[in-house]
């Protein structure tokens, strides 16, 4: 048997989404939809994937893009045996088994799919359909049953009468058929339903009637055949999702405190011994090093935390490189390209966005620095500003190792600090300062002996005339 071809459907808007994004580019876990059945295809072993895309057609390609798969045009919505028909050139000739699924699907596992191709194989079958008993079957195409039993039909909820409604074996829009009986068959089909659609599903039909066997293959988890249809549906689907990935992680060492209330999107990366407090989000392409702490109320976006790195309450990262050692919050902030090197202490109430910290160096309160280059060994002193925005344009700040900034500085960039260099607490620092130097740019104070109290007495004797 050579390699099984994929056809995955994804051209529909989702009309019961209410979304004005295609329904397969709503995200489940921080993927698009579509991504899981591409990528459950894939593993199961699928030579070639293609998919059937039409509404928003561009855009799920962009979503598409480094996955290994194609993509042919569905122009109009005609049905699911009209998207199939769309990838006709690729499995019209074919004597391999296509696998045909919803692109609705992100709960499907490449298992299923291995373990329906098999199934159809040594059936051997015409038609397999991969079917689920649901308590509530609303929204699904029932299996229709002939008196002996066989698999007769698929009648959709819109055609179905109310005794077929009442019926609780589903299809779970999963299927294999051969390339050559596919293209074949799916002419035959034609749109005399209640919505005028070209249904797929009408392949049963035409398989009995050619003599062909058709057979249902139930999945043993019910959920992977979860078609998100809706809001609700996508907030399931969610739900499971991260439940398994918790699990995956759980069972590769990572702790967590409390696993119902942790967010991981499907690209994480955690180290072992990691452990992770409540209410805890890891996204996108996050990676985080092994024996590192993260507490509760972090969200951290695409970004790399090294070996041994602790994120204290309430941070937000994003976009961010920290390395090992690092201590982080409570409630810091890192805007994209923010680099912290080894051991370096960003404290509260700190935001830094596209700088530079060197190693060992600490920013421990109250600071921002945006558009920075800070050395290794450097004390940034509680409240220190870079002013790094003229209203039109950015500017740089560059300070050199071991400098010690006191605080309440202010960095009027562009502006450059020599290495080993000291800035005054309370400076604005506008011209460079050589290495070695002291820059101070206070005003000198000067003390009024009684001046305070002779105020106050006038004051209060006015007060009191009125
Ligand atoms: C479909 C099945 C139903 C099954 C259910 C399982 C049909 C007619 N019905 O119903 O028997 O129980 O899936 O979840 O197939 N699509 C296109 N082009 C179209 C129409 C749809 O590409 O013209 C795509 C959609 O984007 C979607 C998939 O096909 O990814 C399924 O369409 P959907 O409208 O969700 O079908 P269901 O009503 O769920
Ligand atoms: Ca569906």
């Amino acid at each position: 048997m050579s390699a099984p071809l994929a056809i995955i459907l994804a051209a529909g808007l989702g009309t019961r989404m209410r979304s004005q994004l295609a329904k397969v580019l709503h995200p489940v876990a921080g993927r698009p939809m579509i991504h899981y059945p591409v990528l459950a295809a894939k593993a199961a072993g699928c030579a070639r994937i293609v998919t059937v895309l039409g509404h928003q057609a561009s855009e799920v390609k962009t979503a598409l893009q480094g996955l290994p798969c194609q993509a042919v045009i569905q122009r109009t919505q005609l049905g699911t045996a009209h998207a199939v028909l769309q990838a006709r050139r690729w499995f019209a000739g074919l004597r391999a088994p296509v696998v045909i699924l919803n692109g609705d699907l992100p709960l499907l596992s490449d298992a299923t799919i291995r373990r329906l191709l098999e199934a159809h194989r040594s059936q051997p079958a015409t038609l397999s359909v991969a079917s689920v008993r649901l308590p509530d079957p609303t929204g699904y195409g029932r299996l229709l049953r002939s008196a002996g039993g066989r698999v007769a039909a698929i009648v959709e909820e819109a055609d179905a009468t109310a005794a077929e409604r009442g019926l609780t074996e589903v299809n779970g829009g999963l299927y294999v058929a051969e390339g050559r009986w596919l293209a074949d068959a799916l002419r035959k089909i034609r749109p005399d339903n209640a919505k005028r659609e070209y249904y797929l599903t009408d392949l049963v039909k035409i398989a009995v009637a050619g003599g062909g066997v058709v057979q249902a293959v139930p999945v043993e988890v019910s959920e992977e055949l979860l078609g998100v249809n809706s809001r609700a549906d996508l907030a399931r689907a969610e739900t499971r999702l991260r439940e398994r990935i918790n699990a995956r992680h759980l069972a590769a060492g990572v702790t967590m405190r409390h696993p119902a209330t942790v967010f991981i999107d499907d690209e994480v990366v955690i180290g072992q011994d990691c452990l992770l407090y409540p209410m805890v989000q890891l996204e996108g392409r996050t990676t985080i090093g092994t024996g590192s702490t993260v507490h509760a109320g972090v969200r951290i976006r695409n970004s790399r935390l090294g070996k041994g790195v602790a994120v204290l309450d309430g941070c937000l990262i994003d976009e961010s490189e920290v390395a090992d050692g690092v201590v982080l919050g409570p409630f810091a902030r890192l805007r994209p390209g923010a680099r912290i090197g080894a051991q370096a202490k960003i404290g509260n109430f700190v935001e830094i966005k596209r700088s530079v910290i060197g190693a060992d160096s600490k920013v421990n309160h109250l600071s921002y620095m945006g558009d920075a280059t800070i050395g290794r060994g450097v004390n940034i002193g509680a409240g220190t500003i870079t002013c790094n925005y003229d209203g039109v344009r950015k500017h740089a700040t560059v300070i050199g190792d071991g400098v010690f900034v006191g605080s309440d500085v202010q960095f009027i960039a562009p502006v450059r600090i020599g290495r080993g260099a000291v800035i005054a607490a309370g400076s604005t620092v506008t011209r460079d300062v050589p290495a070695g130097a002291l820059a101070i740019s206070r005003v000198a104070q000067e003390n009024k002996p009684g001046w305070a109290k002779k105020k106050f007495t006038v004051q209060k004797k006015r007060k009191k005339k009125r």
